[in-house]
């Protein structure tokens, strides 16, 4: 089974916006287009009260009512009395919960000789309509430039329907970056930064550059992110792929292997450990990154593991379909692994060694993807989950008792909000947050498939996948 999510859209998001990124308006609202149920029609409503339904919260769950104005929760409480100009929505019987907030998005992304086909509007749009109110993507540099890398994105994200805000990847370091990390932290409100320790010969950064970022995050208190597979092995593991004859998207799998992934993640977690600044471990894939960070936390670490919806529920099965464009579509870094991973992903998700979900949603159609027919090197590295990852994730994990609705608003949207520093103006259904609002029907269905989806690509990684399991 599956969900419809309902959404409202915030007219507060203006100024949420501006805080997070100095970006531009919430044309979405304004052009009126809903994809949900409900639509953003509702903004223009400036009273609405979503009765009878459970609001649920990380920390708290109830039936109530939710009473918004202007895009402001003003009350939470049962029977609450309002006048007749205020909209009314039933939500009886069903889950009232924050919208999710994706931490892990690439939209619009100059990557492998292409950009992705989702936008700041497609995937935005996608993402309204899976029951997702914000999204944090990442700037890349513009030759280096943290500066030109922010104004590139600013532009790219006039076409914004929703809220978002900035990490930023930094892809070398020298003063300059130094000092545009500054920049961006203490004017332009990105306290994030990014570290891909594979992409050799293009985003890579080695170990000096790392600490020196390290150490920059330290002094600004900063969080650093890392890409951890260790990029010098993936570039030989490709040369051996390539020698044996193996060409196809299989070859992608098999050139980058668990013990990679681990090895990153223990080094970055030691060489932060040794700077001593908290971690967040991006898109964790293996059991052999988990297994890292599980230990670091136990020894006291700060370590934030971020497993992604296709690490979570597929396997690398589909990598070895005969027909290129099935396979091609799983083609993603670190790899979709082995079944077992999976499952133990899970686990970790539900016993807390990892803490939230992000997608990684980095999209290329069958025709980009293509560009690597002859040479899985070649194919642009990247999967859909945008607008699936909130159905995948109930279904995956609540639907089979292995965490709580609680658990699901946190590990989709609290955490996240908590994180990156606006909590609780997003990430809770309490007075005062941005009505970022879902409503979720735990008794309705529908199917994944590329021809209803909103992300413009033409295939979909979770095709034909239902909501129950
Ligand atoms: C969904 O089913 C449950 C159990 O039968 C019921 O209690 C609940 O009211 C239903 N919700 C809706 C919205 O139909
Ligand atoms: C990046 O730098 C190179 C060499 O300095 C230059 O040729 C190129 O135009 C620059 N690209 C951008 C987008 O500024
Ligand atoms: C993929 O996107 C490109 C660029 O927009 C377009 O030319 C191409 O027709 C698309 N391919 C498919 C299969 O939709
Ligand atoms: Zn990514």
């Amino acid at each position: 089974m599956a969900y419809r999510f309902y959404f409202f859209c915030s007219l507060s998001l203006l100024l949420l916006t501006h805080s997070l990124s100095n970006s531009q308006s919430n044309q979405f609202c304004e052009a009126g287009i809903g994809y949900g149920e409900v639509g953003c029609g509702l903004s223009s409503s400036t009273k609405l009260l979503i009765k009878g339904g459970t609001v649920v919260n990380a920390h708290h769950q109830e039936v109530a009512d939710v009473y918004v104005e202007d895009g402001i929760i003003v009350a939470v409480k049962p029977d609450l009395k309002v006048t007749d100009d205020v909209k009314v929505i039933d939500a009886t019987g069903k889950f009232v919960m924050p919208g999710g907030i994706d931490p892990h998005t690439h939209l619009a992304m100059e990557f492998m000789g292409t950009e992705t086909i989702d936008d700041f509007f497609s995937g935005q749009a996608a993402a309204l309509a899976g029951g997702t109110t914000m999204h944090i993507d990442f700037v890349i540099p513009v030759n280096g430039s943290l500066i030109a890398g922010l104004e590139s994105y600013e532009e790219k994200a006039k076409k914004s329907c929703m809220d978002y805000g900035f990490h930023m990847a930094i892809t070398k370091f020298d003063d300059s970056v130094s000092r545009d990390m500054e920049i961006m932290v203490k004017e332009k409100g990105i306290n994030s930064f990014k570290f891909f320790l594979a992409y050799k010969g293009s985003l890579m950064v080695n170990d000096e550059l790392l600490l020196e970022g390290l150490k920059q995050c330290k002094s600004l208190g900063a969080l650093a992110m890392v890409h951890a597979e260790n990029g010098d092995a993936v570039f030989e593991g490709q040369k051996r792929m390539i020698q044996l004859g193996i060409t196809g998207p299989e070859g992608h799998a098999l050139s980058r292997p668990p013990l990679l992934e681990g090895e990153a993640t223990a080094r970055a977690i030691r060489l932060a450990g040794f700077v001593n600044t908290p971690l967040y471990v991006v898109h964790v894939m293996s059991i052999d990154a988990m297994e890292e960070i599980a230990k670091a936390r136990k020894s006291g670490q700060r370590v934030v593991g971020e497993p992604v919806v296709s690490g979570l529920v597929l396997d690398d099965s589909g990598l070895w379909d005969s027909d290129f464009a099935t396979a091609s579509k799983f083609v993603m870094s670190p790899p979709i692994r082995a079944a077992g991973h999976n499952k133990v992903l899970q686990g970790a998700l539900s016993n807390g060694v990892l803490q939230l979900v992000g997608t990684d949603h980095c999209v290329f159609n069958s025709t980009q993807k293509a560009f690597g027919i002859d040479d899985f090197r070649k194919i642009p590295n990247g999967v859909n989950g945008i607008e699936e990852r909130m159905h995948l994730v109930w279904d995956t994990m609540v639907e089979s008792g292995q965490i709580s609705v609680n658990d699901f608003v946190r590990v989709t949207s609290t955490e996240c909000a908590r994180i990156f520093n606006i909590y609780p103006r997003k990430g809770a259904i309490i007075t005062g947050s941005d009505a970022d609002i879902i409503i979720l029907n735990p008794n309705s269905s529908f199917e994944i498939n590329a021809q209803s989806h909103h992300s413009r690509t033409d295939t979909n990684v979770y095709e034909g996948r239902r909501g129950k399991l």
